[in-house]
């Protein structure tokens, strides 16, 4: 299993995105998570497609976008102009996924479905050859921070066999990622239950050095994946 990390730059310093950015990905970040919400699906409003186009033109980095809209599918065209590598929907947005998801392929982006805490991996059952990510919200969207939620370890170990008995993506199994409450204390386990892209927000960017971090993450969900899959 390869490791992923991905960095939330909603809790980065905004005045100095493009630092922020270069900093983690000097230490190794695989990807950048971009959160973006509308006020509506989520209680908080953060940034949209012209912040993405920007990023894009100060890195090559994949830009990994994360919508809690309402309506994800307004947003395909123009995150796809913007250069967004990965764009991510909830089914408790929309009313037709599977739509959808081709249409963010056909523009070009790798097609991701999140999944809030009390959403059941059944919303997600009937695409999971279609994806090319699946999110698993460790906390309740909207706000970074938050302590990570326990019985959603249980959701990660079954989303873990969906996509490895049907998981699609480009040819491949779809990468798996979990996003919320991420850091030092979680990794590891959420690695075992069979997790491979992390998302971490306050972890990464309140700490001291944000690359040394990202290096230790790495260090800790490779050190708990071994153990995963020794069980
Ligand atoms: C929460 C967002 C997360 C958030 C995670 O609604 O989807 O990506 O940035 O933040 P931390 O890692 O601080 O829990
Ligand atoms: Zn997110």
């Amino acid at each position: 299993m390869t490791v992923r990390l991905a960095p939330s730059i909603l809790a980065a310093d905004l005045a100095h995105l493009a630092d922020e950015v270069a900093r983690v990905l000097a230490g190794g970040a695989d990807q950048i998570h971009v959160d973006v919400m509308d006020g509506h699906f989520v209680p908080n409003l953060t940034f949209g497609a012209p912040v993405v186009k920007r990023l894009r033109q100060v890195t090559d980095a994949p830009l990994d976008c994360h919508l809690m809209v309402e309506r994800p599918e307004d947003y395909i065209g123009p995150f796809a102009d913007a250069g967004a590598t990965i764009l991510t929907i909830h089914p408790e947005a929309t009313a037709h996924l599977e739509r959808h998801l081709a249409e963010i392929r056909r523009r070009g982006m790798k097609a991701g479905a999140a999944l809030n805490p009390a959403t059941p991996l059944s919303a997600v059952e009937e695409v999971a050859g279609e994806l090319d990510l699946l999110l698993v919200m460790t906390v309740n969207p909207g706000f970074g921070g938050q302590r990570f939620w326990e019985p959603a370890l249980e959701k990660v170990r079954r989303a873990r066999a969906l996509l490895d008995a049907k998981g699609g993506g480009a040819g491949g199994t779809a990468l798996l990622e979990v996003d919320g409450g991420v850091a030092r204390e979680t990794i590891g386990r959420i690695a075992a239950a069979g997790a491979d892209t992390f998302v971490a927000g306050h972890a990464v960017f309140t700490a001291a050095d944000p690359a040394a971090e990202v290096r230790e993450l790495r260090r800790l969900a490779e050190a708990g994946a071994r153990g995963g899959e020794a069980r």
